[in-house]
């Protein structure tokens, strides 16, 4: 297996056993030099998951399909061309009927509340594979792409050795300053109410515009979590989120710069008045220095991703942890089922 596989084979979380290969068993003389081999737990065989997708994937759906392999199970892609749900029958007869045969749904929805109907009425568990409002498997890759980075952000961190690449467990990573320029987007809800929990503080630029505040569901969830937002002066500091429309108060001190679409899945009627709108936010070297981010910032964005919210430089260049964000998605979504 590739290291790297091999690496998040031995994250505890992810996998109870490490069962070490029989002939690694057998042969005694060579045991001692040699690391068993991780093995992924085979916890979903004979299993099936749903994966019921009313909107495009490619990130969410081939980590999913491969991670439910690597357990010994099967995904089964459920598109909205494919199946009844939405057509000929309801949310509620197709939870139940579908959950009748497979063990869980990973569900990707429009409005939120369907993940909710879902689960209502679903006899096995329902993940939410992305809604209008969430996306909390995003914040799982990028949550364990900062701690692979963590030396990054701590001098007294070395990159890890080959060994501890094979280690279980997660380097610890210091509090970070989070930056987000850009829209109110599902992947910056689930960052919202997740990061300042784990000791990082949140610092956002939206445009100053109704549409692209911080919906209400969100602000009630960040209530009940006791998480307090306010702008650059109200808190002094005191507040775990910082919410402006000013790009370059948003990065000031940043340790992490991270953008999403100024256009999510289902607003594409609205992209010539959000290419006005989001004039100025496109997340550049240039913005980051001028606001006064720290000099060794990293970029970070859950893809699918456009020019107009951060430029080739950035987003090409070595700052960037883009794609190991993206490989994340499929171990994390493997914890996640397992
Ligand atoms: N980041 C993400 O969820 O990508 P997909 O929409 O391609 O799954
Ligand atoms: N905000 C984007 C995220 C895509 C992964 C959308 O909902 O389309």
């Amino acid at each position: 297996l590739h290291a790297h596989t091999q690496r998040r084979f031995s994250l505890p979380w992810l996998v109870p056993q490490f069962p070490p290969v029989p002939d690694a068993q057998k042969n005694k003389k060579s045991k001692a030099k040699q690391e068993p081999l991780r093995m992924p737990s085979q916890s979903l065989f004979n299993k099936s998951i749903a994966l019921l997708f009313s909107k495009r994937s490619t990130r969410t759906r081939v980590s999913a399909e491969t991670a439910a392999l690597l357990l010994g199970g099967r995904a089964l892609f459920l598109g909205r061309e494919d199946i009844q749900i939405g057509v000929n029958e309801s949310v509620r007869d197709s939870a139940r009927v579908i959950g009748g045969m497979c063990q869980g749904i990973f569900a990707r929805v429009g409005e939120d509340s369907e993940i909710e109907e879902l689960a209502r009425y679903s006899p096995v568990p329902v993940l939410s594979a992305l809604s209008n409002l969430w996306h909390p498997t995003q914040v799982l890759a990028d949550l364990l792409t900062l701690h692979d980075h963590a030396h990054l952000f701590d001098a007294t961190l070395h990159p890890p050795s080959a060994k501890q690449r094979l280690a279980p467990g997660l380097a610890p990573l210091r509090p970070l300053t989070v930056a987000w320029v850009g829209d109110s987007t599902n992947i910056l809800h689930d960052i919202l109410v997740s990061f300042p929990r784990l000791g990082h503080s949140v610092r956002v630029a939206t445009p100053g515009k109704e549409a692209y505040q911080c919906p209400e569901p969100v602000r009630k969830r960040l209530d009940g979590l006791g998480l307090t937002m306010g702008g650059e002066e109200e808190g002094k500091g005191a507040e775990h989120i910082v919410w402006t429309d000013d790009p370059r108060v948003a990065v000031k001190g940043a340790d992490v710069v991270i953008t999403d679409t100024w256009i999510s899945m289902g607003q594409e009627e609205e992209k010539a008045q959000r290419l006005r709108d989001f004039a100025g936010y496109q997340v550049t070297e240039a913005l980051c220095k001028e606001g006064g981010a720290k000099e060794n910032w990293v970029f970070m964005h859950c893809l699918p991703r456009k020019a107009e919210e951060v430029d080739d430089e950035v987003f090409y260049g070595p700052r960037s942890l883009a794609f190991p964000e993206s490989d994340n998605r499929k171990w994390t979504i493997m914890a996640l089922f397992e």
